[in-house]
């Protein structure tokens, strides 16, 4: 690791802002409880085997959880699916009230999202205060409809740049 020092938190929090990112809701099950945490930390990592990853905070629930099962669902949104993001950003209570879901691939799936994508965690890799949980994919399915986006802490959706024509 470099002596470099870091950057502040400041500027880290505002460059990061400027990103989009993908939203999504990860989700595990033990014991018929189950769990899910809004991560927009996720992104694809490997085509062969195809692989994801995830970054979870240390504090997470949903990484105790994945420790013990070593499972997980990506429910990626759809762009009218902002409510169930701040649901499962929320700390405590029940995450899953009044949200439709179903168990799949003995996993919790949400209805109406985009993207189901069923994990088997393959590494927990330390990453300062988060941890690196990449997953080896069992199965993908893609639904037609729009991305739920994040940028500069606020929700909304992709369109395709529009150039005037010459
Ligand atoms: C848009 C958005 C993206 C988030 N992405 C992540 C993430 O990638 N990793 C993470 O650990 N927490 C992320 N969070 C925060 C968690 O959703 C939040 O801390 C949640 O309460 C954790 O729940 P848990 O303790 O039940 O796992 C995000 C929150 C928001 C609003």
């Amino acid at each position: 690791m470099s002596d470099a020092t870091p950057a502040s938190e400041s500027d880290f929090l505002a460059v990061m802002a400027e990103v989009c990112s993908p939203v999504t809701v990860v989700t595990s099950i033990e014991d018929g409880q189950p769990r899910g945490s809004t991560v927009s930390s996720f992104a694809s990592l490997s085509l062969r085997p195809p692989m994801v990853v995830v970054a979870l905070g240390e504090s997470s629930k949903l990484l105790a959880g994945l420790r013990r099962t070593r499972r997980f669902g990506v429910n990626i949104l759809a762009s009218d699916q902002d409510g169930v993001a701040r649901r499962f950003a929320g700390r405590g209570g029940d995450k899953f009230r009044d949200v439709s879901w179903t168990e799949t691939d003995g996993l919790p799936r949400l209805h109406d999202a985009i993207g189901w994508i069923v994990c088997r965690v393959d590494a927990f890799v330390a990453g300062g205060d988060h941890v690196l949980v990449p997953g080896v994919v069992e199965r993908a399915v893609a639904e037609p409809g729009a991305p739920l986006a994040y940028h500069r802490r606020t929700y909304g959706t992709h369109s395709e740049s529009v150039r005037p024509v010459r």
